[in-house]
């Protein structure tokens, strides 16, 4: 099958600033749990939205589920993300929803039935230990536990590839562990693809990875 991400000399700058990455070549594979890591400012966030699409590469290609970002359209941006699931670093819940809701929200999107989107939005709020704060407002819980409601929300519509930049940055062991088990348990059962950006790739995990570490604009696959 093909790869879900296949960078060729990708080069990546905000505007006419000097290149965050240069020439890199990634390749990743349907199913493959894939790690980012690399010193702050190295640009791990960078990559990333170039995965999603926000940032256009300055030079090389990317494409993304067989798409070719350099090109894309905005409406073929929008199927596009509906084959992601993304997690960023502050979470970015609707505060003014309640937690269920903002789980529901890609399904909603999506144009799913009331019914079907509330039925998968309980079942991952139990998988990442929330269902009892199903009916709480973002501002309500802790951070780790906002967190894993932004985890629950990204993998809500069962994408293709799950991007997480930094998502157990900041949180307590407990919160850590329940979203390193929810991603590797959407690999193993959901078959998705997980790209995560950390400083600290847990030691526990006990699955084959792949590693690109970042080092001076820099893509290293580490093995
Ligand atoms: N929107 C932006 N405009 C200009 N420069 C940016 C922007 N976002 C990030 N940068 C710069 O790109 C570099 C890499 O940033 P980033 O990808 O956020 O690093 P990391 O996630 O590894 O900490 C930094 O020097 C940062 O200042
Ligand atoms: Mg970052």
């Amino acid at each position: 099958m093909e790869h879900v991400i296949s960078a060729e000399n990708l080069t990546l700058a905000y505007g006419r600033d000097e290149p965050i990455i240069t020439e890199a070549q990634m390749k990743i594979n349907p199913n493959e749990f894939v790690f980012i890591t690399g010193k702050s400012g190295s640009g791990k966030s960078t990559i990333l939205k170039s995965m999603y699409g926000e940032l256009v590469p300055k030079r090389g290609d990317l494409k993304v589920c067989g798409v070719n970002i350099k090109s894309i359209t905005s409406s073929k941006l929008n199927v596009l993300r509906r084959y992601l699931g993304i997690v960023f670093q502050d979470y970015r819940l609707i505060n003014e929803w309640t937690v269920e809701k903002n789980v529901m929200l890609p399904l909603m999107i999506g144009g799913f039935s009331k019914g079907v989107c509330l039925k998968q939005a309980q079942k991952l709020l139990k998988h990442v230990k929330l269902l009892h704060k199903a009916d709480k407002y973002p501002l309500e819980l802790s951070g780790g536990e906002q967190q894993r409601v932004a985890m629950a929300r990204a993998l809500a519509h069962n994408p293709v590839m799950i991007l997480a930049d930094e998502p157990t940055g900041n949180l307590d062991e407990y919160s850590s562990e329940v979203i390193w088990d929810l991603l590797k348990n959407a690999r193993e059962h959901l078959g998705t693809t997980v790209v995560v950006v950390t400083h600290h790739i847990p030691s526990t995990l006990g699955i084959d990875y792949k590693h690109f570490f970042l080092e001076s604009g820099v893509v290293y696959e580490v093995s």
